[in-house]
């Protein structure tokens, strides 16, 4: 079985749908085919401020929520990052195989040091992308399913792996972006020409996967479309409706031109309203999963261990071989 593995961070309480559509709903369908590793990236959350109680409180939830969505743990080996000590670990040696310009040229970190500041921005902010690299590479992915926003470090990691191949012999599976068309990109319901993110400027255009269900509705009932009133995709002139439909289309399974065709005739309301209604049933059973998981922190621990034990049985031998490899003298 070709070998996955992702990531997501539990930066807020809820993951919104986005984050579901653009990966963690592959996440799901892929442990059925695959030998799927998927964790919960508290290392990487850290690269900007959180507060202690917060971050536990959210990585606890955001484990509830990938088995809430249907992560099975006889089917999958999830656990959380930190859990692996190996990741902080081969990240060193990856920085240390990183040029500064390279790194420099990474657009995520730009945005976001951007909006941080000099000196809000960290180092770790700056390395955030080489740890993912660490992440995939220990593994030996041959698959990374996530988002359009994450193609570009799944390059570094790519550059990476050849470079450390080429310089000390083939060590590391070289990996794939896993980023269906489709879901890629999904939009901000108040603003479709930026992705949809928990930094947006308003809340509204966010849907959360655990938020209030009527909150939810009302928002996909008031999201910007345009002046026109024809029901069509086109991504240029239509952002809005196209992002309602793809997210329609995504969580119903029927195909976008089912749906236009459905659509015909009809004004922006009627999309709006039945999106709204059909994500209300759809998502409802998601939070009830979650809020069980979420009340048997027992369970939730051992499933855990169980996923930290698995993914360190791969990860221990590939930083044992890279150690090997570039001239560490084994400890006696
Ligand atoms: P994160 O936590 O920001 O997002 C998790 C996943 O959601 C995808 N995503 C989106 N997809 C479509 N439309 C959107 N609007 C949207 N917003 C977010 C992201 O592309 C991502 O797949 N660096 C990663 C986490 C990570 C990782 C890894 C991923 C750490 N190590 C190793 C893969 C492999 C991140 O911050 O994702």
């Amino acid at each position: 079985r070709p070998r996955v593995l992702s990531g997501i961070q539990p930066t807020s309480g809820s993951f919104h749908l986005g984050n579901y559509l653009g990966a963690v709903r592959q996440w799901v369908d892929l442990q059925e085919t695959h030998d799927a590793f998927y964790m919960v990236v508290d290392l990487h959350a850290i690269t900007v401020p959180q507060d202690p109680a917060v971050l536990r409180e959210n990585t606890r939830v955001s484990v509830a929520q990938l088995l809430g969505v249907g992560l099975d743990p006889e089917r999958c080996t999830l656990f959380v990052q930190s859990h692996v000590p190996e990741h902080a670990q081969l990240a060193w040696v990856m920085n240390c195989l990183t040029g500064f310009g390279e790194a420099s040229r990474m657009t995520q970190f730009k945005d976001k040091s951007a909006k941080q500041g000099t000196d809000g921005t960290t180092v770790g902010l700056f390395t955030y992308p080489i740890l993912q690299v660490a992440d995939i590479l220990l593994y030996q992915a041959d698959q990374v399913p996530v988002g359009e926003d994450q193609r570009q470090h799944v390059e570094l990691t790519r550059d990476l792996a050849e470079r450390f191949n080429s310089r000390y012999g083939k060590t590391f599976t070289v990996p794939k972006a896993y980023i269906p068309k489709e879901t890629a990109k999904i939009f901000d319901l108040q603003d479709p020409s930026a992705k949809m993110s928990k930094s947006a400027s308003s809340p509204k255009g966010l849907i959360s996967l655990l938020d209030d269900i009527k909150g939810s509705a009302k928002k996909f009932k008031s999201a910007v479309t345009d002046t026109d009133t024809v029901i069509a995709f086109d991504e240029k002139q239509k952002p809005g409706v196209s992002n309602l439909l793809s997210i329609y289309s995504a969580i119903s399974g029927r195909s976008v031109p089912e749906l236009v065709e459905h659509f015909e005739g009809k004004m922006y309301g009627a999309l709006k309203t039945e999106l709204a209604d059909y994500y209300s049933e759809w998502v409802a059973p998601i939070q009830d999963r979650t809020r069980t998981y979420l009340d048997d922190p027992a369970e939730l621990d051992r499933v855990l261990a169980r996923g930290a034990e698995k993914a360190r049985a791969v990860a221990s031998p590939t930083l044992a071989e890279t150690y090997e490899r570039i001239g560490f003298l084994r400890p006696a």
